[in-house]
């Protein structure tokens, strides 16, 4: 099963790329899901179809099946248990009971509940491609960088707060009569744990990788060098730019004259920034692209006659071998990357990203003897053996 994630800043035409490299997938006989991880439920406004909570079959296009993320239902059955004890808990301190709709305000929750979605489609195994519309740029980040986030707090948190429980709940239920989380709280929080590491591991994995929409525009160009090197901070592999809303420059006047000039040191720009991974570029058509044929056309220029569904050919940003690791960290400036070690934490901080990597036992134990940058690879080396 192949995963396509799409993102890029606003309004670039992410939801137009996803929607249209979906239905080219079923158009080649692929079963295909394709959902939005974004509460703006543009996708079946693309595709000119209807959506709901389950998978529905997209009309116009036989084998495409369009799921709206329908939050409120898969709250329920998520966090379920955890919005319980929550209201338990405040019950007793006296506070109302926090309603499902209070919870989803909390930041993050919707897009988390789309991705354990992601993960029960993912797991039921029907699909051969699942095709993801992100939010823009900087909350899909966050979004992606969660379940590493949660995992480090979670390893440490959970325990932490198992031992502290158990000391003071019998103070604490005495005093100011708080429920002490039973066994079975604990539990639905060690599965969504769970739940966000398998999200990780399906995002990051083999058959996963993220694809970059933009328009040669200075300011998106820039953002989209960004996210690329946040994305491989964050161990997302990223196969391919797509450069949308290209203005043809033949038979133009003044004003298209300029633009197609100034889009045309864009793209150079581009394709310097973002060599090796192919750049493939998206004509500004002369009306929107919705529904299937127009999304179908769409993804046969967009991809012209090569496979976008193999398998991504680019390796993983991290790799570690016996003394040293490698993380990809492609555009990062030499001034903006830091490096910090914390027992068995390498920390590792590119301009305004941070990512925490937890050694394996066989690193952990070994003082770092170098670290540079170098053609877009920072490189730590460990000491041979020896304690650190
Ligand atoms: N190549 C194109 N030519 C003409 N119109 C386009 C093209 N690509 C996208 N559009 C139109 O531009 C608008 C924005 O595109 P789209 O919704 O795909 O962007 P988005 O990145 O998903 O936006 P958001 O950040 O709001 O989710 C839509 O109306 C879409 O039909
Ligand atoms: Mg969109």
């Amino acid at each position: 099963m192949r995963i396509l994630l799409f993102t890029g800043k606003g309004g670039v035409g992410k939801t137009t790329a996803a929607a249209a490299t979906a239905t080219l997938a079923a158009g080649r006989g692929l079963k295909t899901l394709v959902v939005s991880t974004d509460t703006a439920h543009s996708l079946a406004d693309a595709l000119a179809t209807r959506a709901s909570g389950e998978p529905e079959p997209v009309e116009a296009a036989p084998g495409l099946y369009l799921q709206q993320v329908d939050t409120q239902k898969s709250l329920e059955r998520h966090w379920g248990e955890l919005r319980d004890y929550a209201g338990r808990v405040l019950g007793e301190l006296g506070l109302d009971q926090i309603t499902a709709e209070e919870l989803t305000v909390l930041p993050g929750a919707e897009e988390i509940i789309a991705l354990l979605e992601l993960r029960e489609q993912a797991r039921s195994g029907g699909w051969d491609v699942i095709v993801v519309d992100c939010a823009p740029t900087a909350e899909t980040l966050r979004l992606l960088a969660l379940p590493e986030a949660l995992d480090w707090h979670v390893n440490r948190l959970l325990p932490l707060g198992r031992r502290l429980l158990g000391a003071l709940s019998p103070v604490v239920r005495r005093v100011a009569r708080v429920s002490a989380p039973e066994g079975e709280v604990l539990s639905a929080g060690e599965r969504l744990h769970r739940g966000l590491l398998e999200i990780r591991e399906l995002l990051t994995g083999a058959d996963a990788s993220v694809r970059l929409v933009l328009t040669p525009e200075a300011v998106v160009v820039a953002e989209a060098r960004r996210t690329l090197t946040s994305l491989s901070l964050y161990g997302y592999r990223v196969d391919g730019v797509i450069a949308n809303r290209v203005f043809p420059a033949d038979g133009a006047d003044e004003w298209r004259r300029a633009w197609a000039a100034a889009q045309a040191r864009q793209l150079a720009v581009v394709h310097d920034s973002f060599a090796p991974l192919p750049v493939r570029i998206v004509p500004y058509l002369p009306a929107e692209p919705v529904g299937p044929a127009a999304l179908a056309r769409l993804a046969e220029e967009l991809y012209a006659g090569d496979d976008p569904f193999a398998r991504p050919g680019t390796e993983p940003p991290v790799r570690m071998t016996a003394d040293l690791l490698d993380l990809a960290l492609p555009l990062a400036d030499r001034h903006d990357v830091d490096l910090a070690r914390k027992g068995d934490d390498l920390i590792i901080t590119a301009g305004p990203y941070r990512r925490v990597i937890t050694l394996p036992a066989a690193l952990s134990r070994r003082k770092i003897s170098s670290a540079a940058l170098r053609d877009g690879v920072l490189r730590v080396r460990f000491e041979a053996g020896g304690a650190r």
